[in-house]
Order: structure tokens, then C-alpha cells, then sequence
């Protein structure tokens, strides 16, 4: 088994079984949050509980793991929501992710160094999606949905012993005098389970949402301190820039596989359109027939994502400032990708364009999964980009501030395999939105939400989202399999198949056989895929077994 499943399972799972509960699963036909934080999907529940519908639950869970899931959880990132209505209307896409800073220029990353510090923050946008989306279907009043985080900063909350270790760390590590006094423990010395956090500044930051909805956040007090942060610590957003900013609705990527409908993120995330064409490209062989762990599907996969992220690579960024070609997500394209495939041999990478590696992105962001009674469903992935984002607390607001400027392009027109990529779709510009990989997703049936899942990982993001998706669509797996499965990753670059398997006897033939193929096998941990399953009346929550998460039903 991988070490760090064995930790999870170590850590989060044997504790809860050993109390007679396993709150990695819940299932219920009224309604079901699947998050990373087990205080954040209760509270989910309880909004729903209180008449709240799966956008008010995804909202108060957002802003309840800004508290509590400090690593990713957050009001000074940003993010996507995928709605699914229950009445018919078509799903709608919330793009809250961050955009850069009027004074931000195409060279400023070109020198490369650390990204823990204030020039990394790209403009928030969560406040302003999680407003737009409970303004579009919110059913229960604003203060309602953000009041429980308020509770949880200023009454405090009980940590977990994963992140009392989690804060205490990053405490040690951290050179931000902020950080080290807002999180760090009165007195000195470690965190343990069990004890209680208090975030006094958050909580007033949160308490100001709650009173004056984007105001609280984008004008006033709030982004006074932002500013004035910003300033001390040579970063750039300014009280304009969070004036200006704004969540955007936009249609998602829809496509069809194998009857089902997939809807997915669309630009400035690379994940819907990334998604289809591995999707697509599957949909031409009968993955069921070779089976799941046969070398022959694991072939076709890993090529399915090659040929994928060559595309991503190439084309795509903000949609707002350059064009992506239609043709990348029909079935068409997909069939001459899938015929280019060899069967008993990989691709060499070089082969779909020049060599091109990406900036490794780290692996800290969460995604949660909600549907309530009537049959809407919402997909929620965000992040602050790496853990705890820039490592910067605003001076006097409490919270953390993201670090996503480095999802650009730095140097425009370098691209080597090292680490660096120069095309033009992703470059820095003032006000454009950074791409991303985040791929929350929603697969519908018959016009209702089927399968909601989504998780983190940097580039792996879509891979994770991709092997979930077959797993339940293609080999009928529940979903706690289907989740806990073992993933692969291929990126075109480095050219390399991650397999969190690999290190597995049960899986020693898979392995040799597609080193025999000319596959490159590594293994590595890969995503926290917090999903629905809806089967008959019931929906099916199941939180990921790598975090410790935990899926809360309304009753
Ligand atoms: O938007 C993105 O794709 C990245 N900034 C997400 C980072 C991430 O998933 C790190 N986490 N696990």
C-alpha cells in the first residue's frame, strides 16, 4: 500500500472506525456535503437542515473551511463553482478565479525565486463568486450562510491532530511575523488535537461580509488592510484593483460520453476542455471489455492524457484574451487523437510538439461536492495555489492571501523541459485570470446530477477527475471504490506516467507490462476527490480516504 494512504488511513480513518463510526461515507435521498473538513460539511448539512438549499450549504462550507482547511480553504484565493439546478436549467459555471493586478506586467516572474511572499497574490475572488452564486440561487438570507464561519473564527474550533501538525509546521517554517502570530500558539510550543483555535481578526473580517456582503470584503475596512498589506510587503493589488473585481457566469463545458452528459470547467481552467478530449478520445475503445487494470487500458489512458495536455499546453489560457479553437472538444478532433494512438508502443512526447514542461504546480487545494433534496447539485473546487497560499496573513484582517500569480506563463517564449513554459495563452496581463487545472465537474443523466467530483493537485487535477469518472462510468464501480482506487498521471511533460499503484504487488504485472510498452512508471500520491454518487433516490457522499474528510448527510 503508499505510504502516505497508509497515513491517511493511519491517521483519519482508523480513529473514526475505532469510535464505531466511518464518516467517510453518508448517504441520504435529503441531501449530502462531501468536503476535506468534517466541521465544514456539518455545517453544510445543518444549512440544509435549516431549509438552505446546495448552493447555501456550498457557501457556508466555503466560508466555513476558510477557518477550518487553512491550507486551501479561503477567502483571499479563488476558485469555481459548477452549479446543476433541479429544474431544468441548464448547469451554470461560477468563475471566481483571481486576476492580476493592474500594475502586473508579462516579465515580472521572469527572474523566478521564491513565490511565498506578497508579489505571488493574484486579486481575490472568492467573496465576490460565493456572493454572485448565492445571489443567483441562494435560498436562505446571506448572514445566514456566513454566520457559522463567523462562530467558528471568533468562538474558536477544535483541531484535528493532522492539523494541529499541519499549522505547527508551517508556524516553524514560516518568515511572515503575521502568520507566526495569528496561528501560531500563545506562548510558543506545537498544536495538539484537540485544541482550540481562535482567529479574532477573521472572524471581524467575516463578521463584516456577513453585514455588508462584497462591501465587507472588496471596500471599506477590509480593503483598507489588503492595500495597506500590499504596500508593506512590496506586493501589488490595490484598492482598485479589489473594486474592480468581479466573479464571472460562463457556460461550462459540456460534451457527451458514452450517453452520459459531462459538464465541466471552462476557460481560465484548462480542466473541461483537457477532460473532454482524454474523455473523448476513451469513448472510441471498449475500456470495459480489456478491464481496469489490464495493460491495455492503462495504455490507452496514459495516451488519452498525453495527448490531452499537449493540447492544454498549446492552446490554452483566459478566454477572455485569446482564442481557443472550437474544435478541441468534438468528437472529431478526439477521433483523429485516439486513431494516432499505437497500440503496442507510447508516444514519444516530442512527437505532439516541441518539448514543453510546465512550472510543477504544489498540491494544495480542496474540492467539495453537495446536492439537497430537490436534485441540485454543486461542484466546488478552490484554492489558495500552494499551502496556505503566499504565507501572508493581512496585517489586522486575519486571512491569507494566495499566491496564484504563479499559474502564468514567467517567461514569454522560453519553453525548455525543465520547468518553464513560454506560450503566448497563458502570459501575464493586467486584469487576465491566471489558468488553472481545477476541474470541478458534474456528469448528469437523464437532465440530473449522476456523479459530482472535483479535486486538487496542480496539473493532476484532471487526471484524478478522469479516472473517477471511468472508474463509475465505464467499470461500474461504487463510488468509495471508484475514489479509492489508484490513480495515474501523465502531463506530455516530463514524460513520465505517475501510478499511485505502482508500488503495489497486486499491480507488479501492470506495471512491467506497460514498461514493456515503453511507459516511464513512477508511483505518487494524487488527488482528494470529494464526490456524490446519485443512484435511485439516494444520493451517495464519499470523502476521499487520503484526507481525512468527511461526507454529512441532512436528514
Ligand atoms: O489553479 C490551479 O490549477 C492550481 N493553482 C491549483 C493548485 C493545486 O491544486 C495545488 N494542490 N493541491
Amino acid at each position: 500500500m503508499k505510504r502516505t494512504l497508509r497515513i491517511s488511513l493511519l491517521f483519519f480513518v482508523l480513529p473514526s472506525l475505532l469510535m464505531g463510526q466511518d464518516r467517510r461515507n453518508a448517504s441520504s435521498p435529503f441531501g449530502v456535503v462531501a468536503s476535506s473538513s468534517p466541521i465544514a460539511s456539518d455545517i453544510g448539512a445543518a444549512i440544509m437542515e435549516q431549509g438552505g438549499n446546495a448552493v447555501d450549504a456550498a457557501v457556508a462550507t466555503a466560508f466555513a473551511m476558510a477557518v477550518t482547511y487553512p491550507t486551501a480553504g479561503n477567502i483571499g484565493g479563488g476558485g469555481f463553482m459548477l452549479v446543476h439546478p433541479s429544474d431544468g436549467s441548464p448547469p451554470v459555471f461560477i468563475d471566481y478565479r483571481e486576476k492580476a493586478p493592474l500594475a502586473s506586467t508579462p516579465l515580472m516572474f521572469a527572474e523566478g525565486g521564491s513565490r511565498k511572499n506578497h508579489r505571488y497574490a493574484g486579486v481575490p475572488g472568492t467573496v465576490r463568486g460565493l456572493s454572485l452564486a448565492h445571489e443567483l440561487y441562494g435560498n436562505l438570507p446571506w448572514k445566514n450562510v456566513v454566520e457559522p464561519a463567523v462562530r467558528l473564527a471568533k468562538d474558536g474550533f477544535v483541531m484535528h491532530a493532522g492539523l494541529a501538525r499541519s499549522i505547527s509546521r508551517t508556524v516553524q517554517r514560516s518568515k511572515n511575523a503575521e502568520f507566526k502570530r495569528v496561528y501560531g500558539k500563545a506562548g510558543g510550543g506545537q498544536w495538539q488535537g484537540g485544541d482550540k483555535m481562535v482567529l479574532s481578526d477573521l472572524g471581524a473580517t467575516l463578521q463584516r461580509i456577513a453585514d455588508h456582503g462584497t462591501a465587507g470584503f472588496y471596500k471599506g475596512e477590509t480593503a483598507k488592510l489588503l492595500a495597506a498589506e500590499m504596500k508593506r510587503g512590496g506586493g501589488f493589488i490595490t484598492e482598485e484593483d479589489l473594486s474592480r473585481y468581479r466573479a464571472r457566469v460562463r457556460v461550462p463545458i459540456h460534451f457527451t460520453y458514452r450517453g452520459f452528459d459531462v459538464y465541466s470547467a471552462p476557460p481560465p481552467s484548462s480542466g473541461g476542455i483537457t477532460l473532454a478530449q482524454m474523455l473523448q478520445i476513451l469513448e472510441n475503445f471498449d475500456l470495459k471489455a480489456l478491464g481496469r487494470w489490464s495493460p491495455q487500458a492503462h495504455h490507452l489512458i496514459i495516451e488519452a492524457m498525453r495527448r490531452g495536455y499537449a493540447n492544454r499546453a498549446k492552446f490554452l489560457g483566459d478566454s477572455d484574451f485569446v482564442t481557443i479553437p472550437d474544435r478541441l472538444t468534438t468528437k472529431s478532433f478526439a477521433k483523429e487523437l485516439a486513431a494516432s494512438i499505437d497500440p503496442k508502443k507510447a508516444t514519444a512526447s516530442d512527437t505532439l510538439g516541441p518539448p514543453i514542461t510546465e512550472e510543477e504546480e504544489s498540491r494544495e487545494t480542496t474540492h467539495f461536492s453537495v446536492i439537497d433534496k430537490t436534485g441540485m447539485g454543486v461542484s466546488n473546487t478552490y484554492t489558495l495555489e500552494a499551502g496556505y497560499g503566499s504565507g501572508v496573513v493581512v496585517k489586522g484582517a486575519g486571512f491569507l492571501l494566495n499566491n496564484e500569480m504563479g499559474d502564468f506563463n514567467p517567461k514569454p517564449g522560453v519553453t525548455n523541459r525543465k520547468g518553464t513554459i513560454g506560450s503566448s495563452a497563458n502570459l501575464i496581463k493586467p486584469e487576465k485570470r491566471m489558468l488553472s487545472s481545477m476541474t470541478p465537474t458534474i456528469v448528469g443523466k437523464n437532465g440530473k446530477p449522476y456523479l459530482i467530483t472535483g479535486s486538487p493537485g496542480g496539473r493532476t487535477i484532471i487526471n484524478t477527475v478522469l479516472c473517477v469518472t471511468i472508474n463509475v462510468l465505464d467499470f461500474g464501480m461504487d463510488l468509495r471504490s471508484a475514489i479509492d482506487a489508484p490513480r495515474t498521471d501523465h502531463e506530455w511533460f516530463p514524460e513520465r506516467v505517475r501510478f499511485a499503484g505502482a508500488r503495489d504487488p497486486a499491480h507488479a504485472d501492470l506495471v512491467k507490462a506497460l514498461t514493456a510498452l515503453g511507459h516511464k512508471v513512477s508511483s505518487g500520491r494524487l488527488g482528494d476527490a470529494n464526490s456524490i454518487l446519485c443512484t435511485g433516490d439516494t444520493y451517495h457522499g464519499a470523502a476521499d480516504s487520503r484526507s481525512g474528510g468527511v461526507a454529512a448527510a441532512k436528514k
